[in-house]
């Protein structure tokens, strides 16, 4: 027997793939019967085995095994150093015995007890590098003759190819693992908390399309954490320790806005004092996240599109072209298929953003996670503000979870902050949360009153409900509105609110 034989006989069969790509556990298995069954037939015996070692505990275990009374032998182990096998796996050293009857190391543990007699062994190593992990042998010529030197050779490259086989496999396993790790590293950092399948599904696909360039559109309600998904794409992907810029294509004007994102030249227009570098080129090699996309006025849906198709814009005022390499992610919670129908938002660029797209799912879509989220930000305000207990009654929870959430995540940690500062801190009671059911009041809610009007009632007592909530400090205010401090004052002094 020669290795050419072995060859042609593995080629002539179908061996079972072993690539990285589309490793399964199941291929492996597959593969390790494969080599077996073909050691066996190859060397015409009677019955053979593979024999994993278990390095906690030092036994041996029955990997593959064939033959009559294959069921049996499966249920024993073999210490290193117990009989043929233990021995080869003891030493690394492949052992031919032709009558073991006569050897001293033959152990008769499994044959007295299956009644499978057993004459002559070859018994090869399993090695990585050289750390063994296992046996292989073969039991008998099925005609009785004895087993030759050129069957250990047979057997040993068969046992080699075994051996890298697990080997790979043990690697893969590996890398899994430390993919599965990262992930929940950053999963715990980024706090994208929640264990509902409708969370689980949005961070899988965000650590998918973390890896490439691809354009990302996050849609979902506001509060929902969108955001949040952005930097966690960012923080799982190749441009990690590259900056993520953030601009809220909302917040700003046509003119300001085109200025944030392509900068100006020195003297670009009256006030450009100095060159101003804009976001696209802060980003180059990283991210920009481009928030409420949705809201972006149509001149600046242009531009955007250009530099996104051409890889190339300039400056305010400047002549030279500058390419960046800038992954964008943008999100939006506005029905952005209905902007596109109804002429609003170009449809070209649309799917220049829209290559993946993902949902958030709102919180009252997926309820089991508000306690988790609950005791998430009950542990934050519990350190942050050096509280040695802090919890919530059952009852209050239960509220919590009845309640639909319009604002989401960024409501409930407004509740729960609410009701840190307004209970006894040491449990949250019902009591302590906002009355979720009753309106506060109607306001801008009466007939005669032109829509504008009714939206400035409307936010000049929402603005008067937060800053009552927050004992009048705007800082707080504004962030649970989720608007500029700065925008605050000025709708402050628009609506002249001063008794507060
Ligand atoms: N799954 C989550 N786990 C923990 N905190 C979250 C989660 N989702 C959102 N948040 C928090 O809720 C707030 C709102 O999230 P954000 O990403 O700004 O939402 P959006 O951009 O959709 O309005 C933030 O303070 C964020 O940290
Ligand atoms: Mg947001």
């Amino acid at each position: 027997m020669d290795n050419k034989q072995i060859n042609s006989d593995r080629d002539t069969d179908n061996m079972p793939g072993m690539s990285a790509a589309n490793y399964q556990e199941q291929d492996l298995d597959q593969f390790l019967d494969f080599i077996i069954e073909k050691a066996v037939k190859i060397m015409h015996a009677r019955a053979g085995s593979l024999l994993l070692l278990d390095q906690k505990t030092q036994r041996l275990y029955f990997k593959v095994t064939t033959g009559e009374k294959k069921e049996e032998v499966k249920k024993f182990e073999i210490k290193v150093g117990e009989g043929i096998a233990g021995q080869v796996a003891k030493t690394g050293e492949s052992l031919l015995v032709q009558n073991v009857k006569q050897d001293s190391r033959w152990s008769t543990k499994i044959s007295d007890s299956t009644g499978f007699q057993t004459n002559s062994i070859v018994c090869s190593p399993m090695k990585v590098g050289s750390e063994i992990i296992g046996v292989v042998e073969i039991i008998d010529k099925a005609d009785g003759s004895s087993f030759q030197e050129s069957d250990v050779t047979a057997l040993t490259e068969l046992s080699e190819m075994a051996a890298m086989a697990i080997g790979n496999a043990r690697k893969i396993e590996q890398a899994k693992r430390e993919d599965r790790n990262l992930q929940e590293d950053l999963g715990e950092k980024y706090q994208i908390i929640g264990k509902s399948r409708a969370i689980k599904k949005v961070t899988e696909e965000a650590f998918k399309v973390a890896k490439s360039k691809t354009s990302a559109l996050i849609l979902g309600e506001s509060g929902t954490g969108k955001e949040l998904l952005a930097r966690l794409i960012h923080k799982a992907g190749p441009r990690r320790d590259k900056t993520m810029v953030v601009l809220n294509c909302a917040a700003l004007p046509e003119t300001l806005l085109e200025d944030e994102l392509f900068g100006h030249e020195k003297g670009a227009y009256t006030g450009a004092s100095e060159r101003k570098i804009g976001k696209f080129e802060v980003a180059d090699g990283g991210t920009i996240f481009l928030d409420e996309i949705g809201e972006m006025h149509p001149g600046m849906q242009a531009k955007l599109l250009r530099i996104l198709q051409e890889g190339i814009f300039y400056r305010i005022g400047g002549n030279t072209s500058i390419s960046v390499d800038v992954r964008v992610i943008s999100a939006t919670n506005r029905d952005i298929t209905k902007e596109v129908e109804e002429g609003r938002f170009r449809e070209d660029l649309y799917y220049r953003l829209n290559v993946v797209q993902i949902k958030m799912p709102p919180l009252r879509e997926r309820k089991e996670d508000i306690p988790l989220l609950s005791e998430y930000f009950i542990d934050y305000f519990k350190e942050e503000r050096g509280l040695a207990t802090l919890s919530i009654s059952e009852v209050a929870t239960n509220k919590l979870v009845q309640y639909d959430w319009p604002g989401n995540i960024r409501e409930l940690g407004n509740a729960i902050e609410r009701a840190v500062v307004m209970g006894d801190s040491r449990e949250i009671k019902p009591e302590d949360l906002p009355a979720f059911s009753s309106k506060v009041k109607n306001s801008g809610m009466q007939v005669g009153l032109t829509l504008n009007d009714a939206l400035n009632s409307f936010k000049k007592d929402f603005i008067l409900l937060n800053l009552n909530n927050t004992g009048g400090n705007r800082s707080k205010a504004a962030k649970i509105m989720d608007i500029q401090r700065t925008y605050l004052s000025r709708l402050i002094s628009r609506y002249q609110i001063h008794d507060i």
